[in-house]
């Protein structure tokens, strides 16, 4: 059986949707799976990010990371998307990155993929749930086999969010990924693995 291969493509500004990214690329190799982790890039104007230091610092800490390029999806079998909740909905940056796959969408090379996706925001009922649903609706255009978690395992009661992975980052945007949301991270991860590798089967 080829080794699947999972690609995880997110935007984060301050570190939060960085560090589920980190997690779930961990959980993906320990699974099986060939990972790339992919950032998008950065479209916001340079003022912006200066006028918040974790922002600067986060971006200056991974400027220089591999940016994520359209043959990344067409390279998986599945795919996990991130980004921060951004007024209840899917941060620009992921989105440009999504616009920029019209091309390889055109040639049906975004079809018949394992899509699930992950999210944080600063409250809990900031926009989480709204956030992957946008998100998702690129998913249907792609014809992509969309994997939410549901309620698949015990664990997925105690982070509550059938629709993906989350994380509430508090109003100092600096509450670390607790417990509940690393596990939920790594389910995720194996989940989509397990049935892309069924769909490569
Ligand atoms: C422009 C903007 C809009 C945001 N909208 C929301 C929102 O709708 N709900 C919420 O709870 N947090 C919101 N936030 C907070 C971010 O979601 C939170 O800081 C983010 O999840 C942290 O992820 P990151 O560290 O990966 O950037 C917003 C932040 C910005 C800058």
């Amino acid at each position: 059986m080829t080794q699947p291969k999972l690609a995880v493509v997110y935007y984060s500004a301050t570190g939060t949707v960085h560090a589920m990214a980190q997690r779930l690329a961990a959980a993906g190799e320990k699974a099986g799976a060939e990972v790339r982790m992919r950032q998008v890039a950065e479209l916001a104007p340079a003022a912006a990010i200066a006028s918040n230091a974790a922002w600067s610092r986060h971006f200056e800490r991974t400027k220089d990371e591999p940016k994520a390029v359209p043959d990344d999806v067409v390279w998986a079998d599945a795919v996990l998307f991130g980004s921060p909740t951004r007024y209840g909905n899917v941060a620009s940056q992921l989105k440009q990155y999504l616009d920029t796959l019209g091309p390889q969408w055109l040639q049906g090379l975004l079809a018949d993929k394992v899509y699930a996706g992950f999210t944080a925001s600063m409250t809990m009922h900031g926009g989480q749930e709204s956030t992957l649903l946008a998100l998702y609706n690129t998913i249907h255009h792609f014809g992509g086999v969309l994997a939410a978690p549901g309620y698949t395992d015990p664990l997925k009661f105690v982070d509550g969010n059938p629709y993906g992975v989350s994380h509430v980052t508090g109003g100092a945007n600096d509450i670390p990924l607790g417990d509940a949301q690393l596990a939920a991270l790594d389910h995720l991860a194996e989940r989509v693995i397990r049935i892309a590798a069924k769909l490569n089967a």
